[in-house]
C-alpha cells in the first residue's frame, strides 16, 4: 500500500528561496516516489491566525498554488488543494482539540514567539495552530511530512493527539515523522537565524531576477575575505564566511565550498568575484521556475481546474476521516 504524505506552507506571500529548498524540494521528491501518495495543500486558515489583510490573503492563496505548479508539483501526481475549502479540517481540529491542553499549547516556542511578536493577538485560533496542524495530516493519514526543521514541535504535538487518539478513541493514526531534504535550513541572507518572509532584507523571492539576486547577494555579510595568519587551515573556519558558504554549497555543490575554504586560509578571497558567480547560480536554478510562472498567470483557467479538482479529491479522503472520527467518538 501507498504511504501517505501532507504538507502545507502558509498563505503570507509569494515563495521564497527558504520555501523552497525547506519544503517545495521534499515535497517534489515524495510526490515523484511511487510508493507515496500526496497531498500539498496552501494552509490559509494558519494564515488567520495571526494579523492579515484580507485582501492580500485573497490573493496569496491562489499565488501559492501558481508557486507550487511552477516549481514541479503534478496535479496529475499529487493532490494540491486549498486548506479552508475543506470544511473538515476545521470539524478534525475542534474534534482533536478534546485531547489537547492548554498548558502543552501554550508552552510551545513558536506560540510564544508569535505572542510576543503580536502581543494584542494572543487568540485561541493562534493557541489552536498545532492542532489544526495536526488535523491537517491526520486527516490523510499522513506519515510523512516534508517540512523545514523548525517545525519538528508541531509533528511531536500531532504525534501526540495521534496516539492519544489511538488510545481513547481507537483510531488508527499513524505517528507523522518530517521528512528533510539536503539545505532543508537555509540562512537568512543577514547573516543571522534562517531565511524568513518575516524578516526583511533576509531573502530571495523565486520571482527575483538576476539583477536583484545580485544585489542582495552583494549584501551578505562578509569580513576581509583572509583568514588571519595564524588560523590553522584545517579548522573550521567561524566568522563571516559562515553566512556565504552554506549558498554556495546549496547553488554550486560541496567542492566549489571546498574550494573557498582552502583559499580563505591561503590567497584570500574576492568576494567580488565570489557573489557574482553565485548569484548567476541562484538565477539559474530559478530560471525554469520563473519561466512556468509565467505561463500559469497566463492560463487562469487551468490553474481554476487544478483547484477545483483538488478541492475534490482531497474532500473525498477527508470526508472518510470525518466520518470515521464522528462514529468512533460517540458523534454518529
Ligand atoms: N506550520 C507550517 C509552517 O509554518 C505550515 C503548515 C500548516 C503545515 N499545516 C501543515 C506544514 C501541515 C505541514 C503539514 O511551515
Amino acid at each position: 500500500m501507498q504511504k501517505r504524505v501532507l504538507s502545507g506552507i502558509r498563505a503570507t506571500g509569494r515563495l521564497h528561496l527558504g520555501n523552497y529548498l525547506g519544503a517545495v524540494k521534499g515535497m517534489l521528491a515524495l510526490q515523484d516516489d511511487p510508493i507515496y501518495e500526496t497531498f500539498y495543500m496552501v494552509a490559509d486558515l494558519h494564515t488567520i491566525t495571526t494579523p492579515y489583510n484580507i485582501e492580500e490573503l485573497r490573493k496569496n492563496r491562489r499565488e501559492v498554488i501558481l508557486d507550487y505548479l511552477a516549481a514541479g508539483l503534478d496535479p496529475e501526481k499529487s493532490v494540491i488543494f486549498q486548506q479552508s475549502e475543506i470544511s473538515e479540517h476545521s470539524e478534525l481540529a475542534f474534534l482533536l482539540s478534546s485531547v489537547t491542553t492548554i498548558a502543552k499549547m501554550q508552552h510551545l516556542p513558536t506560540f510564544k514567539e508569535k505572542v510576543k511578536q503580536y502581543p494584542q493577538h494572543a487568540t485561541m485560533a493562534l493557541l489552536n495552530y498545532p492542532v489544526l496542524m495536526a488535523a491537517d495530516i491526520l486527516m490523510y493519514k499522513a506519515e510523512a511530512v516534508p517540512v523545514g526543521i523548525d517545525q519538528e514541535p508541531h509533528l511531536e504535538v500531532a504525534r501526540a493527539i495521534a496516539r492519544r487518539m489511538n488510545q481513547d478513541y481507537g483510531t488508527n493514526f499513524p505517528e507523522p515523522k518530517s521528512f528533510q531534504t539536503k539545505g532543508s535550513y537555509v540562512p537568512s541572507l543577514t547573516g543571522e537565524g534562517k531565511m524568513s518572509k518575516s524578516v526583511e532584507g533576509s531573502f530571495i523571492n523565486l520571482t527575483d531576477d538576476l539583477e536583484t539576486i545580485k544585489l542582495k547577494v552583494a549584501k551578505i555579510p562578509t569580513d576581509s575575505g583572509k583568514a588571519p595568519a595564524n588560523v590553522d587551515p584545517d579548522s573550521r573556519i567561524e566568522g563571516p564566511m559562515f553566512g556565504i558558504l552554506p549558498f554556495v554549497e546549496l547553488f554550486q555543490g560541496k567542492e566549489k565550498a571546498d574550494e573557498y575554504r582552502r583559499q580563505y586560509v591561503s590567497t584570500g578571497i574576492k568576494y567580488g568575484e565570489l557573489k557574482s558567480e553565485l548569484a548567476e547560480a541562484i538565477f539559474g536554478e530559478l530560471a525554469a521556475f520563473q519561466g512556468k510562472r509565467l505561463e500559469l498567470e497566463n492560463n487562469p483557467e487551468y490553474v481554476d481546474r487544478v483547484i477545483k479538482e483538488g478541492a475534490e479529491k482531497a474532500r473525498k479522503a477527508a470526508s472518510k476521516t470525518i466520518i470515521e472520527v464522528r462514529q468512533k467518538m460517540g458523534l454518529a
